[in-house]
Order: structure tokens, then C-alpha cells, then sequence
């Protein structure tokens, strides 16, 4: 029996740890009998009903007091006796439900969701404006108490913005699949499968729980690239049990619009949005909607951009199109958020017009609508005027929008920041864009302060995140990356939140107290973001990333002459989008005076900023001193070799973190650091190719350590040049003769007897499972398969590539001199088992 119990307990804690709980695991704290103390006697709950988030805050409250201190204490909806006397209780309840209660307190005066905290010994008070606001209080207290920060404490706290809004792009995928995610690395949909909501929502509800811990009052369900069917009566029930599932966690739903869903759905012969009978049909299915969810946030629209359907379509302003919904929702207090991402590239020719920019098309769309918006329209402002880059100034629409309400739209999935398959903690470059001041008026003007509607008097305003979780347990496909989904929450509510305080916070409620574990993680995910920017686009000139495929390995070329508008405009002599008034695109002109001025001018433009304002040689100096092609090399060398790093740090934690998560991260860390050089070498190789401007360190094109496949002895593997030619060393590769033959590549081994790291550098692309082995002097040293399309869950590339290219490394092989290395290759399907180079690196070096 005890032995049952003891098998029982072990299997929680594992099943605890594959991730599914977040940072609400209520994992014991160390000495937790000492604090029992501070336990209250009993929780009292001021509503039981079943959808009200105070009644769901007892149960949070329960569920803390078990998990951190092994003590089930019981719930009750009221108030017996004063305060204080008949045991000690912690009250959960608006301010108004306390009061009618006959409980008094002194609450300073609370906003919209806000709440209120007086801890004192075992008892406590958490007291909301709303539910909601009580149900957060709940969550800080808790928070709190499974950090061990366990002292008295009487505080208000109200959010800095009324609009904190996730935003999924899920798809409903008729036909028979599951519901797939756009940008999205974590598995399927949580709410849709085969064209419908699915029948068990447990995920999305353990999703709401997560939000609400983080103050996230809206979800909007489905993407942004929406279809007409999520309006048929059957997925509008199905909306309705999201809704349901969301509410008791104080969550509203929002729902992503088709705009041509009339004319597709509704079978009219139109969809312009100041015909009567369009009118009519988007009132209709929005009462639909409110009868069924009462409480919707609203909508979601995404119009007239990258092939949507919109109000230009009929000659009608983006106004006239927002405003349309927003009188529809208008009498059931719901909100329009309208995406500002509306640029039509096929008026851009890169070639011809030296002024072409996409980056100005935000402005040139919007700048004139001011004020023409409804008042519960909000204008959905990306963080950049591009798209999510690794680095972007902050949208100059912010501070052109004086009679608009505006949000940020931040991205928590990393669709051009490694897709969570390489660490990128977010809040540093998000307070990049939150902190700028963009000088409307010479006044003060933060971007923070604009969004939130405190700089021009909005009463709507705030935050829109893309978070693009999936079924997987890991939620994002990585458990790092969750630190980015609580940071939004925070940030969303207290802009002026530090970095490293919310990293630490999710860190210690995460993985526990060990101060090593917080050490690392702390100093690995505040390094993550300078990190991939070294080794992937730097100076503002953008991710670098394959633009037309996938938008994850690198693929500068892509960056240039694609339809999309997004340029870097490198030749062979310079490189950068000329955004000045006086001589380039009038991009910098967008800014108010001050800000304007300063991008104006190449001498008083930031480093990290150059070359998204100013076109320069290669050979321009930065502020540093060195060149910018210099600069590109060293960023690369540097960046990557931190990389690296990140595999011993985290290694320095096994056996301090359970071992399931410890392997998950390890396993993206290593893979990361292969990525990494693949990068490095990429960015670097077509740079040098381009300027034909050696690095002054020797290092670029020049590898000692490399063995390239198509140099060694080769049968039933051929040589294949790999596009783009940077992808792969020496621009070759070699590949199976055939989809289902063997290949085998030999060379005899020229170094001193020893031990040696040897790196094989192949290509997995994400069609089969090819396997590869690799001998050394007869001797098996390993073998491995094709499968990290299974795996790690970035954008997958049929081709070989940027995207597919990887590394594999065997550690403290022994090696003799005249050694013959051997690796065999074993296509399957579509995969000839393609292979790069093989490097034999004394122990310590990495190249
Ligand atoms: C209790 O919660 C329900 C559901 O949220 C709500 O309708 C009701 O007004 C609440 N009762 C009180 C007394 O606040
Ligand atoms: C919407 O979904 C239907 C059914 O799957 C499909 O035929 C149609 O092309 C989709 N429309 C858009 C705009 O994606
Ligand atoms: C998908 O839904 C259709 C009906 O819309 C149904 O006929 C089909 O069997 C479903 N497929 C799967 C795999 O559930
Ligand atoms: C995520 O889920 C998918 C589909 O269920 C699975 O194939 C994959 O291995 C999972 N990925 C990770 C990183 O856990
Ligand atoms: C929109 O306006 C343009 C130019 O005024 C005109 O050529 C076009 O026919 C109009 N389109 C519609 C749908 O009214
Ligand atoms: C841009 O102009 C050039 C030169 O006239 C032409 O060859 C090219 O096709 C144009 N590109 C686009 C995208 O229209
Ligand atoms: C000014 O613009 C022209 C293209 O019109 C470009 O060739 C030139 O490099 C630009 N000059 C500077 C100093 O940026
Ligand atoms: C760049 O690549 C081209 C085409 O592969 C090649 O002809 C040229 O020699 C390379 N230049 C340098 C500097 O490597
Ligand atoms: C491999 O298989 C694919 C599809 O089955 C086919 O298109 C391709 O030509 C084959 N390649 C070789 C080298 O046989």
C-alpha cells in the first residue's frame, strides 16, 4: 500500500512536469510547515456561483494552500462574526459584494479590474472593483506565496490599460484535420478540429486559468486571416461553451471577421460595408452572437491587407469598414479592434523607385482617418512599421493617431525570432518600443503612455498579444518561451515592469528556489535577445530571415526583389532603406519633429538602427569605430559563440530541474547552438560574397576544422548545390544518388591522436526520416535519425536549406591519426539523407 502511495506521488510530480500547469504549479515551498502560521483557517469566498470569478478564486485559493503547504482548508460564502474573531479566513469578494457583507475596510479608490490587498498574518483580504479584479487579487496573493514571499502587505494595484487581449491564429481546418495554428510551434488548435469547436474544452480552459493569472481580460479565438464558417450556426453554439469555459477565469471572448462573409456566407451579392443589406446581416449574426455570449469582447479585423477582402474593395474608407462593426456591438458594450497592418505591395516596385517603402504605409492609410473612427473602434498598431523584426523602431502610426484609440500588438510566438526553437526573451526589446518617446509636441510621449490613452485623454487603449499556443503540454513547444506569455500579462498591466524582476518571478513559480536555477536562467534569457540578434540581421537591417518561405532560417537574398516590400537594398558596394526626407523614402518624416530629425542624419541615428533609416558602403564607420561589414562579422562570431554557452549553462542545472523539462530545454539549447553556426555562417558567407570585403580576423570562409562532404570520398551520395548557396559550407552539399538508396562519404583522418569533438553538419528537411551513422576507425560513434520535424515544431522546409540545415555533435572521441571517418546515409521518401561537412575540433573549439 505504501508503496502504491509512494509510486502514486512520483507519478504526480512527474505528470506535474511536462508543463501543462505553467507558472501555476503551487509546487511546496522549502520549510513550508514553518509558515503554517500564515495559513487562514478557512477561505471566504463572497460568491459561489459557479461562472463568478470569485467563486473560482476560492477554488485557486484551495488549490494554492494544498500544493504549496499540504493544507486543504475550506471554503465558505460568508462572513461569520466580525473580522478577526471565530479563526482566521482570507475574504475574497468585490469591494461592493464585502461591504453588503457588513465587512469595512478602507479601499482606496480602484480602477476598472483593479484590486486590492491587505495581508496581515494568517489573514487576508483581496477585494476587486469587479470580479475579475478579485479573482487577480487571488492570483498575486498566491503568487506570492508560492515565491515564500510571505510578510504583511496592504496595496492597491489597477492596470495601466483597459485592453489586454491575446490574440490566437487559429484556424478552424475543414476536411478532416486538426485545427492548425499560424506561426503557431506547439501542436494543434485547443478550440477548433475538422472545421468545428472542439467537444472537450479542459485545454482552453487551462489556458483562461493561465491568462487570468497574468490579467489578460480578452482572448480572440480564431486568426486574424479569418473564414466566413466560424458564423454558421453550429460553430456559433460552439463559441458560445468557449465562451462559457472562459468566463468563470474573467475572460471575454473576441472573434476574428471575414470581412467578405456576406457575400461568401450570408449569399448576398455584396459585401460593402454601407450597403443597407450588409448592415443588416452584420447586426443579425452579431445579436446572434450576444444572445448566445452575453458577455463578448468584440471583434477582430483584419482588412485589406496581404489578399483580405475589404472596405477599399468598394471604395470605402478603413473607417467606414470599422465603424460598421463597432455599430453593431456598439449597444452590447463590445469593442472593434481594426489592425493597422494594411499595405498593398503591389504598388511598390523596388527596383524602379527608390521611394518605395512599405513601412510608410500605416501612416498614409491611417494618418487621414483620425477621428473618423467610432469610439469603441481601437486601432491595432504592430510594435515596428514592418512585421515582428528582431529589431524595428516603434511605429511612427503611434504618434499620428491624436483622436483614435490605440493598442500595441506585440507577438509572443516568435515568428521571425526563432519560432521557440531558439531562446528569445521578448520584454527587453517590447520596453524598446514601450519606453520610446516620440516627442508629440515636444512633450513627453511615451509609447506606454499613448497605447494606454493617458497621453491624448483615450478611455480605450492597451495590448493585443499573438500567442499562438497549441496542444502540446510545453503549450508554446518550449518551456523557456512560457516566460514570454507571463511577461506580456505583466507588461500589459504595468508597462514600467522590469525585465528582469518578471523574468524572476516566472522563474521562481516555475522552477523553483534554487538560486543557481534562477542565476542561469536569469542570465541566459536576459542575454537571449542581443544574442539572436547578433547572429541573425543587426543595424536595423531586419531579421534576415527567409521572407518567402517559413520566415525562420536565414536567407538574406529574400530580403531583396520579393513582393512583400520588406528590403535591404544590398549591392555589392552598401546596404539599407534610404528613409530619409531629403533623399530616400520619407519614412522618417513620419516621426513628430524631434524623433524625425534625429533618423534624419547617419551621425545622429543609433547604431542599432542604422540601416533601417540610412543607406551606407559597407565600409561606413559606426559610432563604435568599426565598419558595418566588420561589425556584421564580429556580431556573428559573437553572437553564436554565446550560443554555445547557453548548452554548458544549462547543463550546470541537471539534476536541479526534473528531469523531463531539463531534457526538453537541453535538447533546443543543443539544437540552437547548431542553428546558431548555421547562421552565423550564412549571414557571413553572403555578405563577404557580396562585398567581397574579408573579415579583418581571417575567420569568414575560412574553416581549418572542416571536412566538406563533396571532398571526401563519396558512393551513392552525389555533390548538389544548395540554394540559397550560403545554406551550406563551400555552397555543396551531397545527397543519396536516389529517394531510397544509401550513400556513403569516406575520408581518412589527418590529426594528431587525441580526443576530438566531431560536428556533423546535415540537412532535415521535413519530409521523411532519413538516418545517418557515423564510424571513425571502424568504430561506431553514433547514429541518428531525420526527425526534427517531429520534434521541434519551427515552419517546416521540404527543402535543403537555411531552415533545415543542422548540427549534430559527438563529444570526446578518441581518434588515431590516419583514422578513416565513415558516414553512411539512408534515404527515405523524398529525403536523400543530405550532408553538409563534418568538423574535427580539438575539445574546446567550435567551428
Ligand atoms: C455572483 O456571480 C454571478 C456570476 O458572475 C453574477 O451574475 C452575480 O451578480 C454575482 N453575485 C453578486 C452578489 O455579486
Ligand atoms: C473558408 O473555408 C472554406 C471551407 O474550408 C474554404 O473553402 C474557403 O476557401 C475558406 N475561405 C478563406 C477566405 O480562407
Ligand atoms: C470532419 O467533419 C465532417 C463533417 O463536417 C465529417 O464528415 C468527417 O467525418 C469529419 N472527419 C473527421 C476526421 O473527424
Ligand atoms: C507537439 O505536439 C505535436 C503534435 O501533437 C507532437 O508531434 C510534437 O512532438 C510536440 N512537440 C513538442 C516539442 O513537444
Ligand atoms: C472606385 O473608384 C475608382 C476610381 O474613382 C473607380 O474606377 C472604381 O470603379 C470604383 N470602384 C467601385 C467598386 O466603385
Ligand atoms: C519593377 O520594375 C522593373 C523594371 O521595369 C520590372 O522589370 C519589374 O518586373 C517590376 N517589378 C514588379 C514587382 O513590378
Ligand atoms: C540618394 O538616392 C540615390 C537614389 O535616388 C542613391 O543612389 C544614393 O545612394 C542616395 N544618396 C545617399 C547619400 O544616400
Ligand atoms: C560569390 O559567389 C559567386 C557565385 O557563386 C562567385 O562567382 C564569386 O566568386 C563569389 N565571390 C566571393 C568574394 O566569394
Ligand atoms: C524522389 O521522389 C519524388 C516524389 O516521390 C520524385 O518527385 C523525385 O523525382 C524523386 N527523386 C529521385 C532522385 O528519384
Amino acid at each position: 500500500m505504501f508503496k502504491l502511495l509512494l509510486f502514486l506521488f512520483f507519478l504526480g510530480l512527474v505528470a506535474a512536469e511536462n508543463g501543462l500547469d505553467g507558472w501555476l504549479r503551487y509546487a511546496p515551498i522549502p520549510f513550508a510547515h514553518k509558515h503554517h502560521g500564515h495559513i487562514p483557517d478557512k477561505i471566504v469566498a463572497l460568491n459561489s456561483t459557479e461562472s463568478s470569478p470569485v467563486n473560482t478564486a476560492g477554488l485557486e485559493l484551495q488549490k494554492g494552500f494544498k500544493g504549496i503547504f499540504d493544507k486543504r482548508v475550506k471554503i465558505d460564502d460568508r462572513i461569520h462574526g466580525r473580522h478577526g474573531k471565530g479563526g482566521s479566513s482570507v475574504i475574497v469578494g468585490t469591494v461592493e459584494q464585502y461591504a453588503n457583507a457588513g465587512g469595512k475596510a478602507d479601499v482606496p479608490s480602484l480602477g476598472n479590474d483593479g484590486f486590492w490587498l491587505d495581508i496581515c498574518g494568517s489573514t487576508a483580504r483581496i477585494l476587486g472593483q469587479n470580479e475579475r479584479g478579485a479573482l487577480y487579487g487571488a492570483f498575486e496573493y498566491l503568487s506570492r506565496l508560492a515565491q515564500g514571499k510571505i510578510s504583511d502587505d496592504t496595496f492597491a494595484s489597477n492596470p495601466d490599460a483597459p485592453i489586454r487581449w491575446i490574440n490566437q491564429w487559429d484556424n478552424l481546418n475543414e476536411g478532416g484535420t486538426h485545427g492548425s495554428i499560424e506561426r503557431g510551434y506547439g501542436g494543434y488548435s485547443i478550440f477548433f478540429d475538422n472545421g468545428t469547436i472542439v467537444p472537450d474544452l479542459t485545454r482552453a480552459a487551462q489556458y483562461a486559468r493561465l491568462l487570468a493569472s497574468i490579467r489578460v481580460n480578452a482572448v480572440v479565438v480564431n486568426n486574424v486571416n479569418a473564414n466566413y464558417t466560424l458564423l454558421t450556426e453550429e460553430n456559433m453554439d460552439g463559441l458560445a461553451r468557449i465562451a462559457d469555459v472562459f468566463r468563470p477565469w474573467g475572460i471575454q471572448m473576441g472573434l476574428s471577421l471575414y470581412f467578405a462573409s456576406p457575400e461568401e456566407l450570408g449569399g448576398l451579392d455584396t459585401f460593402d460595408p454601407l450597403d443597407e443589406r450588409v448592415i443588416a446581416w452584420w447586426h443579425d449574426i452579431t445579436d446572434k452572437l450576444y444572445k448566445r455570449v452575453p458577455d463578448m469582447a468584440g471583434y477582430l479585423v483584419k482588412a485589406n491587407s496581404e489578399g483580405q477582402p475589404g472596405p477599399l474593395t468598394y471604395n470605402r474608407t478603413l473607417a467606414e469598414g470599422a465603424n460598421l462593426f463597432a455599430k453593431a456591438v456598439q449597444p452590447y458594450g463590445g469593442v472593434v479592434m481594426f489592425r493597422a497592418f494594411v499595405y498593398d505591395s503591389k504598388t511598390l516596385n523596388q527596383t524602379l523607385d527608390w521611394r518605395a517603402d512599405r513601412a510608410n504605409a500605416a501612416v498614409e492609410y491611417f494618418g487621414e482617418l483620425d477621428g473618423k473612427f467610432d469610439d469603441n473602434v481601437v486601432v491595432q498598431i504592430k510594435y515596428g512599421p514592418i512585421d515582428f523584426q528582431v529589431r524595428e523602431p516603434a511605429s511612427p502610426l503611434f504618434a499620428n493617431l491624436f483622436e483614435t484609440n490605440t493598442a500595441i500588438e506585440l507577438q509572443i510566438t516568435q515568428e521571425y525570432l526563432g519560432q521557440q526553437c531558439h531562446v528569445v526573451y521578448l520584454p527587453p526589446l517590447w520596453r524598446t518600443i514601450l519606453d520610446f518617446d516620440m516627442r508629440v509636441d515636444q512633450k513627453p510621449s511615451l509609447v506606454s503612455d499613448i497605447v494606454s490613452g493617458k497621453r491624448f485623454n483615450r478611455k480605450l487603449g492597451g495590448y493585443a498579444g499573438v500567442a499562438n499556443v497549441g496542444t502540446n503540454t510545453t503549450w508554446l513547444g518550449s518551456h523557456l518561451a512560457m516566460s514570454n506569455l507571463y511577461a506580456y500579462g505583466r507588461l500589459a498591466w504595468d508597462p514600467s515592469s522590469d525585465s528582469v524582476e518578471i523574468l524572476q518571478d516566472w522563474t521562481r513559480l516555475t522552477f523553483g528556489f534554487d538560486p543557481k536555477v534562477l542565476h542561469t536562467i536569469t542570465k541566459l534569457s536576459m542575454d537571449s535577445w542581443p544574442t539572436y540578434e547578433k547572429y541573425t540581421g543587426n543595424l536595423g537591417i531586419q531579421t534576415l530571415t527567409d521572407i518567402l518561405l517559413g520566415h525562420y532560417g536565414p536567407n538574406p537574398a529574400s530580403q531583396d526583389g520579393n513582393p512583400w516590400g520588406q528590403w535591404t537594398r544590398a549591392d555589392s558596394d552598401s546596404i539599407g532603406m534610404d528613409r530619409t526626407v531629403w533623399n530616400g523614402t520619407r519614412f522618417a518624416g513620419q516621426y513628430p519633429s524631434e524623433v524625425a530629425e534625429l533618423y534624419e542624419h547617419p551621425e545622429t541615428t543609433p547604431d542599432d538602427l542604422l540601416l533601417w533609416f540610412h543607406h551606407v558602403p559597407y565600409t561606413h564607420r559606426l559610432h563604435s569605430g568599426k565598419t558595418v561589414i566588420q561589425h556584421f562579422y564580429d556580431e556573428h562570431y559573437d553572437g553564436a559563440a554565446r550560443a554555445q554557452d547557453y548548452v554548458h549553462m544549462w547543463k550546470s542545472l541537471r539534476g536541479r530541474i526534473d528531469k523531463e523539462r531539463y531534457e526538453h530545454v537541453l535538447h533546443r539549447l543543443i539544437y540552437q547552438a547548431g542553428h546558431a553556426l548555421v547562421w552565423r555562417d550564412s549571414i557571413n558567407t553572403f555578405y563577404f560574397n557580396k562585398s567581397g570585403i574579408p573579415d579583418d580576423a581571417g575567420r569568414v570562409a575560412n574553416h581549418p576544422y572542416r571536412i566538406e562532404a563533396e571532398d571526401m570520398i563519396l558512393g551513392g551520395y552525389l555533390p548538389y548545390a544548395v540554394s540559397p548557396f550560403e545554406a551550406a559550407s563551400g555552397a555543396t552539399a551531397v545527397v543519396t544518388a536516389s529517394n531510397s538508396s544509401t550513400g556513403t562519404a569516406e575520408v581518412e583522418l589527418k590529426v594528431p591522436d587525441g580526443k576530438y569533438d566531431l560536428a556533423v553538419n546535415y540537412f532535415d528537411l521535413a519530409i521523411g526520416r532519413s538516418e545517418w551513422s557515423l564510424s571513425v576507425g571502424g568504430r561506431e560513434v553514433g547514429r541518428w535519425e531525420g526527425d526534427s520535424e517531429y520534434v521541434l515544431g519551427h515552419a517546416p522546409s521540404p527543402y535543403i536549406d537555411g531552415h533545415s540545415a543542422m548540427r549534430i555533435t559527438f563529444e570526446n572521441v578518441w581518434v588515431r591519426n590516419g583514422d578513416k571517418l565513415r558516414i553512411v546515409g539512408q534515404a527515405d521518401g523524398e529525403e536523400p539523407a543530405p550532408l553538409d561537412y563534418v568538423s574535427v575540433l580539438p575539445v574546446g573549439v567550435v567551428d
